[in-house]
């Protein structure tokens, strides 16, 4: 999916801003289709966009992304919370006033076979099917491309460029991309937004997220993206999740990733963890935070805005071999302040 914007005004305001977006279904039963239960495919999510930024939004499947892409694009409606667009909340706006919005902002869906690849050069998409039915030498096809590429308006320099770059730089866009791995977004995203059973679980620059994510389901996703280094392959440690997703139905109690992390905790079953800003844009919800030092966690305060009386202070990771094992978990000395 991506959100396209074409205007070009303040850079200061963000171009999109979603602000504790709710998304439920309603599951009806009986002749009187009465409400049974409602599927929590977003729950209360909030980020902002800048103008010309992409922001990468990756999850497993059905964990309420593209229920989130069309909100934003009001192909739905927000159940709560408000969806602005360039200052002005479009969340409940009727059909005739989204209108001239449309052309601004737009849906684009994904068909990873018949659309643009972002990994794939220009030059490479152009010429492909060429190659595939064996049309011309290597020398001619690349001729070839370059008149189909003048005929569309681009120059020769294309050839070499990432679709994206292509598209973002000219047409000065915004985007919201949508894919299910880390591996996909990772060179065509500013920032990246984790989530998980409909929430944002952490948000990050890019390279941020990937070289010091905090939450543990952030960290499994990355273990998961390949890395062309074989001596950095072979070191790193794949972490398999248990289990399936839950049901967005009966999401499970506090932190909705607990039935499956392996540094789960009783705090983690009763409360929920908020985002917590630990700086330079580096958003992550969880209790017991990865590669966080101890200054920042007294700095953030984690400790002492989530800890019930209850909670069990001295909990360690399970497994503390991993790559990147919780720098220090929240003692009670923050309590206090
Ligand atoms: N119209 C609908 N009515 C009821 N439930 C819905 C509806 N649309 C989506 N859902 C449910 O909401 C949850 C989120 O779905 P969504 O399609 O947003 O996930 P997704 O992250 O885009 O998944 P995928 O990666 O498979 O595309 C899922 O449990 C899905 O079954
Ligand atoms: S809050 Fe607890 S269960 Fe949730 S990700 Fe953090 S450690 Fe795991
Ligand atoms: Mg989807």
């Amino acid at each position: 999916m991506t959100v396209l914007d074409q205007a070009g005004e303040s850079a200061e305001t963000p171009l999109l801003e979603v602000r504790h977006v709710k998304k439920y279904f309603p599951i009806r039963q009986g002749i009187f289709s009465r409400e049974v239960a409602r599927v929590h495919a977003v729950d209360d999510v909030s980020f902002a966009v800048r103008e010309g930024e992409t922001l990468g939004l990756v999850g497993e499947s059905g964990c309420g992304k593209s229920t989130l892409g069309r909100t934003i694009v009001r192909l739905l409606e927000p159940t709560d919370g408000q969806v602005i667009f360039q200052g002005r909340q479009i969340g409940h706006l009727g059909a005739r006033s989204m209108r001239p919005l449309r052309r601004e902002m737009q849906m684009v869906f994904q068909d990873p076979y018949a659309s643009l690849n972002p990994r794939k050069r220009v030059g490479t998409i152009v010429s492909d099917p060429m190659k595939i039915h064996k049309l011309g030498s290597a020398a001619e096809r690349k001729r070839r491309v370059g008149e189909i590429l003048e005929t569309v308006g681009l120059s020769p320099e294309h050839y070499n460029r990432f679709p994206h770059d292509d598209l973002q730089n000219e047409l000065h866009l915004t985007y919201l991309f949508i894919a299910h791995d880390l591996g996909v977004v990772r060179h065509v995203s500013d920032r990246i937004a984790v989530m998980y059973l409909g929430k944002i679980v952490e948000l990050a620059p890019a390279e941020e997220l990937y070289t010091r994510p905090i939450m543990p389901y952030s960290e499994a996703l990355l273990s998961a993206v390949p890395i062309p280094d074989p001596d950095l392959a072979e070191k790193r440690e794949r972490i398999v999740l248990e289990g399936d997703v839950p049901s967005p139905i009966n999401p499970p109690s506090g932190c909705r990733f607990h039935p499956r992390c392996r540094y789960a905790t009783d705090v983690c079953k009763q409360l929920e963890p908020p985002l917590v800003d630990y700086g330079n844009g580096h958003l992550a919800a969880c209790h017991h935070p990865l590669n966080v030092d101890q200054a920042t966690l007294q700095r953030v305060g984690v400790a002492e805005q989530h800890t019930p009386a209850t909670a069990d202070e001295s909990a360690l990771p399970q497994d503390s071999s991993g790559r990147s094992n919780p720098a220090v978990t929240p003692t009670s000395d923050t309590h206090s302040g």
